[in-house]
Parts: structure tokens; sequence; C-alpha cells
């Protein structure tokens, strides 16, 4: 099973890539833990994005599909992919329908998880990760359940992204409307895109995704304008 994640920053597609990773044995994909990771290495790749992701711009195109291309020829992508924050263009659309059809795979579901601009600064800016596993949380929907010590890894030292900050988020969201929510009639002239309603806690999210893949969800409805 192979399934894109659309929505906007903080729209939750990590935390529900996660889960479905999880669950159902396939590889997460998430461009944007990529790009950090060579931030972090200091490599050629992670020089040039790093002022670019700083600014909430996006990376250009073929470095990104260049790195896509790679990962999903790893092993671990056998069984399935989870693509968390790619496409996130219409060039970057079109690159991996090509490279999909020469591995003769084929996309199950574009997923978007619809959320209101509101709400995304409230959960960007109150994210946070445990340095030490990288689990996920936040100040108000997801704390950790003894404060300041991890449930998963019992670390005690966190991390906010650099690009959580008030002023990037507000890019962020720019660009994805300019360049990101075209792709939503993309897929859904493929008839590939489903709707799932974002703004639902975290389990009932869940939960609409998982009946998509059971073959009982919705059919999208038309996409918002933006
Ligand atoms: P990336 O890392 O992909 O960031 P993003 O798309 O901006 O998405 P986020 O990771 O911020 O949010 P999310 O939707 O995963 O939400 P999360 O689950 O964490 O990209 C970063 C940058 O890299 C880009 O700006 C760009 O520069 C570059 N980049 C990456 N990919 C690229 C590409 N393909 N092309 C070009 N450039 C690229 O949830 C957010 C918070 O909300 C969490 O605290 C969570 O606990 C909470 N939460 C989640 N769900 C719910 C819920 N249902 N109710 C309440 N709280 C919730």
């Amino acid at each position: 099973m192979n399934l894109i994640l659309l929505g906007p920053p903080g729209a939750g597609k990590g935390t529900q890539a996660k889960r479905l990773a999880e669950k159902y044995g396939l590889a997460q994909i998430s461009t944007g833990d990529m790009l950090r990771a060579e931030v972090n290495s200091g490599s050629a790749i992670g020089r040039e994005a790093k002022a670019i992701m700083e600014r909430g711009e996006l990376v250009p195109d073929a470095i990104i599909t260049a790195m896509l291309a790679q990962r999903v020829s790893q092993p671990d992508c056998a069984r399935g992919f989870i693509l968390d924050g790619f496409p996130r263009t219409v060039p970057q659309a079109e690159a991996l329908d090509r490279m999909l059809r020469e591995k003769g795979l084929a996309l199950d579901h574009v997923i978007e998880l619809r959320v209101d601009d509101a709400a995304l600064v409230e959960r960007i800016s109150g994210r946070f990760t445990c340095a030490r596993c990288g689990e996920g949380y936040h100040d108000r929907f997801k704390r950790p359940r003894t404060p300041g010590v991890c449930d998963v890894c019992g670390g005690t030292e966190f991390t906010r992204r650099a690009d959580d900050k008030a002023e990037t988020v507000k890019a962020r969201l720019e660009a994805y409307h300019r360049q990101t929510a075209p792709l939503l009639p993309y897929y859904a002239a493929q008839g590939k895109l489903r709707v799932v309603d974002g703004m639902a806690p975290m389990d009932e999210v869940a939960r609409q995704i998982e009946a998509i893949l059971a073959g009982a969800g919705p059919e999208a409805p038309p996409p918002t304008q933006t």
C-alpha cells in the first residue's frame, strides 16, 4: 500500500504517518525529517536547504525529487510507504507519477487532512520533540505523562523546531496555499483524493483514515478554494 498524506504545516501528517507506519508495517517517508537530517549533518544539501527552510519556503524540486527517488528504492519501502510532506508542488507530483510508473508501482490513496489555518498556528507553536528518540508532544494536546520526561525513552531533553516561530509559520502556510494546494485538484482528477477532518482529535482522525484504507471511507468532496 502506497499513500500520500497531504495537508498544511501542523495538520497532523507526521502524527498520523507514524501511527499508520506502525500499524500497517509501512515505511514513513518525511522529506522534512530527511532535510533536517541533512542540515544537522552539514552536507551540501543541508547547507543549501537550511536558509530556505528557516524562511518557510520550499526547497527546490530537483533536490527533493532526487532525495525521494533514492529513498523509495530502499528495502524497507518494499511493503509500501507513506509520503509525509511530499509532493508539495505539481512538478514534484508529476515526478512521483513517473517514478512510480518506472518501478511498476501505484498510489492507493491521497489523504488530505483538512484543518483551519487558525488552529495550525496553535498546533505548531505548541509542538516539541524528545531530543533523544524524536517522540512528538504538544504543550496542550499531547503532554508527556510525567512532566519533563519522555513517555517512550525516559529522555529529559526536548527541542523545538527552528521553523516553528510565528513569522515562519505564516510563510509556510502561504507556501502551502500557493504551491501545494494545487495538488488537491491534481489528485482529485486521478480519482485518488480522500478527505478527513483534521480538526478532530488525533484518535478520531486515525479512525477516519483507517476507514478509508479499509475501503469504507467517503469520496472526496470538491477541494476548498484557497
Ligand atoms: P515538514 O517537516 O514536512 O513540515 P510541515 O509540512 O510544515 O509539517 P509539520 O511537520 O510542521 O506538521 P505535520 O502536518 O507533520 O503536523 P504534526 O503531526 O507534527 O517541512 C519543513 C520544511 O522542509 C518545509 O517548510 C520546506 O522548507 C522543507 N520541505 C519539506 N518537504 C519538502 C518538499 N517536498 N518540497 C520542498 N520543500 C520541502 O502535528 C503538529 C502538532 O499538532 C503536534 O504537536 C501534534 O501533537 C499536534 N496534533 C496533531 N494532530 C492533532 C489533532 N488531531 N488535534 C490536536 N493536535 C494535533
